[in-house]
């Protein structure tokens, strides 16, 4: 596949790129890769290089953008032994779903390379303070800026003693020193250099200013024969490190979400139920991403053949009642995020045995309806979460149903959708969002489900951003 980069864009379209990654805040590069995605999702991103002037939109954007969810990485590469390592660890913070930026020491560049880095990374490494290429495009402040965590690995004594003293005589110095962003050190290092009196000054001054230190651990050094505290944390020890690190800086960090998600299940009798066709693929996004964006997560989930998002704490439950009841007990909450199916109505008498066949004779069940969970949280006079949002899953006349769903229920967001079988919404991967408030409905792309996700939490963070202004 031919690549571009943005040097070789003309003149005048590198201008309006510059500008309008300015305006958001982002690198070039981040821009293009927004408007990339844009495109791809059926938005006319290319044509203009304006956004689309949003039609009677109240729901406004933040006024700085937010990422959904905290995942940039900037890695600085030492010049030790254990860069071998970094190039696994460049993978497992992927795996943890990081966008990996690589910056090598020239020390560093004797151990890996930066074509091995940059091929992991997806995106060249960056190796030289006046590279004057690099500086246009990305230049060092931006390196520093546009990131939500520096991870440092293998720290060596010597970028300790650089950090400590403030020194920005080389690419990672400048970076280190220009940055705001959460740092995470990896010091590895021969023993004798670890405990060296002034290693642990310059760490003790580094722990002073701010900075999280991982590692190093006891055990053999790569040096044969060496051993003793010295030997960088294990990669998996490195990326869990900043993973925590990433979702203490997330948008929604401090804050407690409620999601509902999936089906119910009313019981008909011991062996038979009455269900729907939810999936809980979209609640389940949703909390995998407010999770991601650093909020402390309750799902409470109907059954659903879905792995528990990772760390969410998962309350199952089967029945309209058992959900609500689960719901009440998860608050208080700053928000709540109701994206289950709940059955509208439930078997009036469950039988307590298997119900027989009555000789050709159809059986009446008797219904009764169930109780509202997202009503009833939304018209608590006591302990009602901050944003209270639901969906509306229609097959006809979506938005107005969905309107009129917002006003009687109380909420103060549905996410409407229309799940008409054609739409293969139900059970599928994407979907198609209609985002409705007391003043405007915004029609978001069609999507896959962690998308939607994604661009509701960025609204949720930028809402309670905006609530406390
Ligand atoms: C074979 C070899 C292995 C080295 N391993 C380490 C190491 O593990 N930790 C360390 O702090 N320095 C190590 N050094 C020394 C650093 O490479 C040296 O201090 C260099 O200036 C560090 O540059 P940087 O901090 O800009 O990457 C090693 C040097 C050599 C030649």
């Amino acid at each position: 596949m031919a690549s571009l980069t943005v040097r070789q864009l003309d003149d005048k379209l590198k201008a309006l790129l510059r500008l309008r990654a300015a305006r958001h805040g982002r690198s070039m590069e981040d821009e293009v890769r927004v408007i990339l995605k844009a495109a791809a999702a059926g938005r006319e991103a290319l044509e203009k290089f304006e956004p689309p002037a949003p039609p009677a939109m109240a729901v406004r954007r933040p006024a700085s953008p937010i990422a959904a969810d905290a995942r940039r990485v900037l890695l600085i590469i030492g010049g030790g032994i254990a860069a071998y390592k970094s190039l696994d660890l460049i993978r497992r913070l992927q795996d943890g779903g990081a966008q990996v930026r690589c910056i090598l020491t020239a020390a560093a560049q004797h151990f890996v390379t930066p074509l091995a880095a940059g091929a992991l990374a997806g995106e060249r490494a960056f190796t030289d303070l006046f590279d004057a290429r690099s500086e246009f495009d990305v230049g060092h402040v931006r390196l520093a800026r546009d990131t939500d965590l520096v991870v440092v690995a293998p720290a060596t004594a010597d970028l300790l003693a650089k950090m400590a003293g403030g020194h920005a005589d080389d690419l990672a110095g400048a970076v280190l020193l220009a940055t705001d962003k959460p740092v995470l050190l990896a010091p590895a290092m021969n023993p004798r250099m670890w405990a060296a009196k002034a290693t642990q000054r310059n760490l003790a001054q580094l722990v002073a200013d701010g900075v999280r230190v991982v590692g190093p651990n006891s055990g053999e050094m790569a040096e044969r024969g060496e051993a003793g505290l010295g030997r960088m944390a294990e990669p998996r020890e490195i990326a869990a490190a900043a993973a925590a690190m990433l979702r203490a800086a997330g948008p929604l960090s401090g804050t407690r979400v409620l999601v509902t998600s999936g089906p119910t299940r009313e019981p008909i009798d011991p062996v038979r139920f009455i269900a729907n066709r939810s999936s809980g693929k979209q609640g389940h996004a949703i909390a995998a991403a407010a999770a991601a964006a650093g909020a402390d997560v309750v799902l409470v989930s109907g059954p659903v053949d879905l792995p528990h998002p990772p760390g969410i704490a998962v309350v199952q439950v089967e029945t309209a009642n058992e959900m609500l009841a689960a719901a009440e007990r998860a608050l208080p909450a700053d928000v709540a995020v109701f994206a289950a199916a709940v059955a509208d109505w439930r078997v009036e008498r469950v039988g307590r045995g298997k119900l027989k066949k009555q000789h050709g004779e159809p059986r009446a069940l008797a219904l009764v309806e169930n109780p509202d969970i997202l009503a009833t949280i939304a018209h608590l006079k006591k302990g009602r979460p901050r944003l209270v949002i639901g969906f509306a899953a229609e097959t006809d006349d979506v938005v107005a149903n969905a309107k009129e769903k917002l006003a009687k229920k109380g909420c103060d967001w549905i996410l409407a959708n229309d799940v008409s079988p054609e739409t293969g919404i139900m059970g599928g991967d994407s979907n198609t969002i209609h985002l409705i408030t007391a003043t405007a409905v915004e029609s978001w792309p069609p999507q896959s489900k962690d998308d939607v996700a994604r661009q509701l939490v960025e609204r949720i963070a930028a809402a309670l951003q905006d609530e406390k202004r």
